[in-house]
């Protein structure tokens, strides 16, 4: 399966965010930790050129900690910018308002006689599904961004004012037009960037079963209560369907259902956390911060 993504309102959007970034202060991407090279958008990346960029890794609950570590050390090592955190933390805030502000360049403590106390503008991006929504709520301290497990719940921008000095700039969660590496396209279907109704999640889920082959085996048998991990992958969702009692009528499993389930257990974390890929799986070589065939981006700034 070819997975592309590609709406109608995607144009306007990059003209929008276009706008928007030349005004802001600083950049906060959200990546998912789980899978930090392929949610970050090559998109975004280009439009921002040399301005200043925050990442979260975000989700860092659900990620494997090994994993967090070397990627925190990738990003670091070219000399990035970058926090795992978990945006539903308020904990966090502290640490996401330092490195904001630090990052901003801003000094928004140090207030002139007769002038208005300084503010930093923080544009918020990230494809859909990863946090944007949550962090802006967890800063803002309210419900003011809608959230939802569910790609490009955010339509427009919007401003959003928090108590610490600091504006947010809502953005939609945008993916770019074509996945040239699908194993991009794969790891964002299985996190939920891409809507679930253009997938086949059959035929993603499938595709899961190796990864769990390889990486997850304890934990998949763990959590269904099976001695072995059977050899081939549909058996895996049977086995899911029958723990699970995912049963079409005459008592055949329901083999959609099950693959369904499997992926929410996957991506809610219900098998331990996780980590998708490695730098060398995403970028170039570990000397560049160049991403691997992640083209696309070219049709998307054009129009
Ligand atoms: P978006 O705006 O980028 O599209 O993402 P959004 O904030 O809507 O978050 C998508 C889902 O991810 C939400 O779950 C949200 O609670 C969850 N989430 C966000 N940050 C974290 C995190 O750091 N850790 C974990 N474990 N989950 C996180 P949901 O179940 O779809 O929605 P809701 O019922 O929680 O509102």
């Amino acid at each position: 399966m070819i997975i592309q993504w590609f709406p109608g309102h995607m144009h306007k959007t990059g003209k929008i965010l276009r706008e928007e970034i030349s005004k802001v202060d600083v950049i906060v991407e959200i990546l998912d930790a789980r899978i930090p090279g392929s949610s970050l958008n090559p998109v975004i990346e280009k439009i921002a050129e040399n301005r200043r960029v925050l990442y979260l890794l975000n989700k860092a609950d659900l990620a494997d900690s090994e994993g967090i570590d070397i990627w925190l050390g990738f990003f670091r090592k070219f000399g990035k910018n970058v926090l795992a955190v978990d945006a539903r933390d308020i904990n966090s805030v502290k640490k996401i308002v330092a490195k904001i502000k630090e990052v901003s360049g801003i000094d928004t403590d140090t207030q002139v006689l007769g002038e208005r106390r300084k503010r930093v503008r923080a544009m918020i991006t990230g494809v859909p599904n990863v946090g944007k929504s949550t962090l802006i709520n967890t800063l803002a301290g309210s419900n003011k961004a809608a959230t939802g497990n569910r790609p490009a719940v955010t339509k427009s921008v919007q401003k959003i004012r928090t108590p610490y000095d600091i504006d947010l700039i809502d953005t939609p969660g945008i993916l770019w037009p074509k996945f040239e590496n699908q194993r991009v396209g794969f790891r964002l279907a299985v996190l939920g960037s891409i809507r679930d109704e253009i997938l086949d999640i059959f035929e993603i889920v499938m595709s899961l079963c190796d990864v769990i082959r390889r990486h997850y085996q304890p934990q998949f048998l763990k959590r269904f209560g099976a001695d072995e991990y059977p050899e081939e992958n549909i058996d895996v969702i049977a086995l899911v369907g029958l723990r699970r009692g995912c049963k079409v009528k005459g008592g055949d499993v329901d083999y959609q259902k099950a693959a369904g389930l499997l992926l929410r257990d996957v991506r809610d974390g219900k098998l331990g956390p996780i980590c998708l890929e490695f730098p060398d799986d995403v970028f170039k070589d570990s000397d560049s911060f160049e991403l691997l065939e992640k083209k696309g981006e070219e049709d998307f700034l054009d129009e």
